[in-house]
């Protein structure tokens, strides 16, 4: 079994299907994207794993662990973050209550200062202006913020939703390259993200979910080789 398993997973918002058969597989150390189109169902997928949405049918693994049927606080606490699409922040909250607000869990504050540190050592600029209201930061600044509100859970498995919208291209790199570095130190990351040709470009593997059902699935490479990705999600250009 793999490090994550996702089996048949549907999921209804009263009567509309929001994901109607999602089936994928992460393993430990890597990074995975769920790539797809607006209303696909990339966001309901991660809201399910993460205990926000119960599905109606199907089932969430982590680590021979079953995950469907557990509460949120539960699944954060089995080392399931998520750092949502749009980034959730509370604005009049600073920095380092963001950043807090990821550890409620947690009871060792020894442990808590010395995450607080390495987002810093991580995001420097989040170091720099931990004082600083989190409304008063640039899109890329808060999406940072919103990906080390996440770690400070130390979670096994990441979830990202869209880290890269609305941001320019070089914050859009830099996010990239953070999530590089996070898998270097042996974090399992699963990412969304409308930015197709990134993503996949930095992907170990990766799924395509097409109208609520996982459609296809390769390694990032292969995904960028696929003429029918290429038609679908990454624009002309990419062909030629
Ligand atoms: N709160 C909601 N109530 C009702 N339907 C919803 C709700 N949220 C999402 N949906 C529907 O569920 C389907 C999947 O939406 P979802 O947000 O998961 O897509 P997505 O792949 O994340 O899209 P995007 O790329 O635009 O973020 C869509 O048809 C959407 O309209
Ligand atoms: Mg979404």
């Amino acid at each position: 079994m793999a490090f994550l398993e996702v089996r048949d997973l549907t999921v209804a918002y009263g009567a509309i299907q929001g994901v109607r058969g999602v089936t994928f597989a992460v393993e430990q150390g890597q990074i995975v994207s769920l790539i797809g189109s607006n209303g696909a169902g990339k966001t309901t997928t991660l809201r399910t794993l993460s205990g926000l949405l119960r599905p109606v049918s199907g089932e969430v693994w982590l680590d021979g662990t079953p995950l469907h049927r557990l509460p949120a606080h539960e699944i954060l606490a089995h080392g399931v973050a998520h750092s949502p699409e749009g980034r959730r922040l509370f604005a009049r909250m600073t920095v380092e209550e963001n950043l807090r607000l990821g550890a409620y869990t947690r009871r060792d504050e020894a442990g808590v200062v010395a995450d607080l540190d390495r987002i810093y050592d991580l995001f420097p600029v989040l170091g720099q202006r931990r004082r600083a209201k989190a409304g008063l930061f640039s899109g890329g600044e808060q999406q940072m913020l919103a990906i080390g509100r996440a770690l400070m859970s130390r979670p096994r498995l990441l979830m990202l939703d869209e880290p890269s919208m609305g941001l320019s291209p070089i914050m859009t790199q830099k996010i990239f390259d953070t999530v590089r570095d996070l898998r270097a130190e042996g974090t399992t990351v699963l990412l969304v993200e409308q930015n197709a040709l990134a993503a996949l470009a930095l992907s170990d593997r990766a799924y395509v979910i097409d109208l609520g059902r996982t459609t296809l699935s390769g390694t990032g490479a292969e995904l960028l080789a696929d003429p029918r990705v290429q038609a679908a999600y990454l624009g002309e250009g990419v062909t030629s």
